[in-house]
């Protein structure tokens, strides 16, 4: 939810600022802009916009500040693009001001106009009036700070000189040190063309960079603890893939090998590296999962795993109702949070609640060093690396091999599986997961033709039992989110229940059915549709040859391997669909990769 980026040092700011806002667009693309010690330049649209009109740039201000907007308050337009000045204040603003009406109403009664509809121009013009009073710009941000009810991360510049002030709260920001300045961003994806070395900043905590040093108030430290990014250029490269979600879904056998291989020991799970206790797992009763979107799917899956495996009751919840509609406490829950970003505010804000509630927390998070996984009792990592593509494929894998390993973990623990099956289901998870992956892989083509079949259908369906029904949730949102197909998922069973009714000519049914116990029930449903006219589309590791109208055979002898194959099968199919339509696939209508507001 929008980016920031600022720097201050020895050279030209403004290709710099263009450099990190193209690194940060995943975080919102409806507009942007930049300011530095001479002027403001915004654009509606994509940042490749804003750096063809800053192409003939002669402005070699070497401090400035930039913006990449995910619009909340007010419509997209060049107005309500970042930065926004007010008197002697410009600033740029990821966050939501909760009582920015309030603070509005005030400040208009003294006189204050506004040209934007935002809550970030009200900010900007408290921390000027507090400014315009006490001359001191550190007790204005600090006045400012007690003001605001939300969610805020700001870089503000003072007219006249080459500081950058920065605050955040509940919004991520980092500075980071370079031999040529300083520099600080929302997070370290766009400033690794720079520097790999970064601070991140603890929420209220107000930071003066200047291009030879960096003052920190309002911290328990006087100066900043440098660490050393893992992330390195080739990262956040496409490498000769036509879209990064090629090359992540392409990843992925790889990162879930990276994800895996420390986490097991004698072919049985251990997560001792993740510190957690041989016994970390063994009193629990219940689990909760928490998640958003893909994240809160994976958790889906881990569910039915946990279940089957280790019995263990385990609900899933979408982490915007969690702490507003919380379940019944119990004794001995664990609640596992799951975000790829690690800042999706809806989770984070759960597993605060989850804190203060006294639940034992554990997250699952790709993004090092990120507000959940500071904030959780214990954090797992997934090593999926950077993902660039805003729909999450290497991410959601990631996090389904943690789930799949949990689950084993758990049943060893409380032995309900022999030891030797969790021994072969953690080696299929390790060796055959990856195998199955690049196999189902080189069924691109099949997949291609079946995105002819679809691409020009306004519905979908996806259905499924079980596991498989959780497979399908993740299918319809990819194929939707990126291919804008209206795609639905629905338990195979429910459909006939009303739902049936949207089938016509030619309607796209897709359904997952790798269970032999469930296969039958699922065929006939896939049978009522195609009598009313739909193309039925049958993903099965099952040795099947005319139960639809398409079929594709995977090559997953295990139930571990038929989840992650259908998976993939189902991104290609979004991918390839969302190719032919002509979409923006990376970045695709409306959405954000990082969702930092509730
Ligand atoms: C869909 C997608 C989203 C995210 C969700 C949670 O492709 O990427 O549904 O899964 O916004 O994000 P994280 O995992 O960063 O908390």
């Amino acid at each position: 939810m929008c980016g920031i980026i600022g720097y201050t040092g020895s050279q030209a700011s403004e290709p710099k600022l263009i450099t990190g806002l193209k690194a940060l667009e995943y975080r919102g693309y409806d507009s942007c802009g930049v300011a530095t010690k001479e002027k403001i330049t915004k654009a509606k649209g994509r940042v490749a916009y804003l750096e063809d009109l800053l192409r003939n740039s002669e402005d070699m201000s070497t401090v400035g500040i930039g913006h990449t907007r995910w619009a909340t308050h007010g419509e997209v337009s060049k107005e309500n693009a970042h930065p926004h000045r007010i008197g002697k204040i410009t600033l740029v603003h990821n966050g939501i001001i909760e009582n920015y009406a309030e603070i509005k109403a005030e400040l208009q009664t003294q006189g204050v106009k506004f040209v934007s509809q935002t809550d970030t121009e009200i900010a900007c013009a408290l921390i000027n009036s507090y400014y315009e009073n006490s001359g001191d710009i550190i007790e204005a941000i600090k006045k400012a700070q007690k003001r605001f009810v939300g969610s805020y991360a700001f870089a503000i510049m003072v007219e006249g000189e080459n500081k950058i002030y920065a605050t955040r709260y509940k919004s991520p920001l980092i500075i980071a040190k370079s031999k040529d300045g300083y520099y600080l961003a929302s997070d370290m994806s766009a400033l690794i063309p720079f520097t790999r070395k970064y601070y991140r900043m603890n929420e209220g905590e107000i930071i003066c960079l200047s291009p030879n040093g960096v003052e920190l108030f309002n911290a328990k430290i006087s100066t900043p603890l440098w660490e050393i990014s893992n992330l390195s250029i080739e990262d956040t490269r496409k490498e000769g893939y036509d879209h990064y979600m090629l090359k992540e879904i392409y990843e992925q056998s790889t990162v879930i090998k990276n994800t895996l291989s420390k986490r097991i020991k004698s072919v049985l799970p251990d997560f001792s590296e993740d510190g957690l206790s041989n016994d970390y797992f063994k009193d629990i009763h219940e689990i909760h999962i928490i998640g958003c979107g893909s994240a809160m799917h994976a958790g889906l899956v881990g569910k039915g795993l946990i279940e089957k495996y280790a019995k263990i009751p385990t609900s899933v919840f979408v982490a915007s109702e969690y702490r507003y509609n919380p379940p019944i406490k119990k004794d001995n829950t664990l609640c596992i949070f799951i975000s790829q970003s690690g800042e999706t505010a809806d989770t984070f804000a759960s597993l605060e609640y989850a804190k203060q509630n006294g639940y034992k927390t554990l997250s699952i998070v790709n993004a090092q060093n990120t507000s959940i996984a500071i904030e959780s009792h214990n954090v797992i990592y997934t090593y999926a690396g950077v993902e660039i593509a805003v729909a999450t494929t290497k991410g959601y894998t990631t996090q389904l091999a943690i789930l799949s390993l949990i689950a084993l973990k758990l049943s060893l623990d409380r032995s309900t599986l022999p030891l030797e099956q969790v021994k072969d289901l953690t080696s299929k998870l390790y060796n055959g997961v990856p195998k199955a992956i690049e196999t189902t892989l080189s069924t691109r083509d099949k997949i291609k033709f079946l995105a002819e079949k679809i691409k020009d259908r306004d519905d979908a369906f996806y259905i499924g039992r079980g596991v498989d029904y959780y497979l399908c949730k993740e299918g319809s949102l990819k194929l939707k989110e990126i291919s804008y197909i209206n795609s639905q998922d629905y338990p195979a069973g429910e459909l006939k229940h009303g739902t049936i009714s949207l089938i016509t000519e030619n309607t796209p049914v897709i359904a997952i059915a790798n269970n032999i116990d469930l296969f039958p029930k699922t065929v006939s449903n896939l049978k009522e549709v195609k009598s009313r006219g739909a193309y039925t589309i049958l993903i099965t590791s099952l040795r099947v040859t005319d139960e639809a109208d398409c079929i594709i055979n995977l090559n997953a002898p295990s139930e571990l391997e038929a989840i992650f194959s259908s998976i993939i099968s189902v991104q290609l199919l979004s991918y390839e669909t969302a190719l032919l339509r002509g979409c923006d696939i990376d970045k695709p209508r409306n959405l954000a990769k990082s969702v930092t507001v509730e």
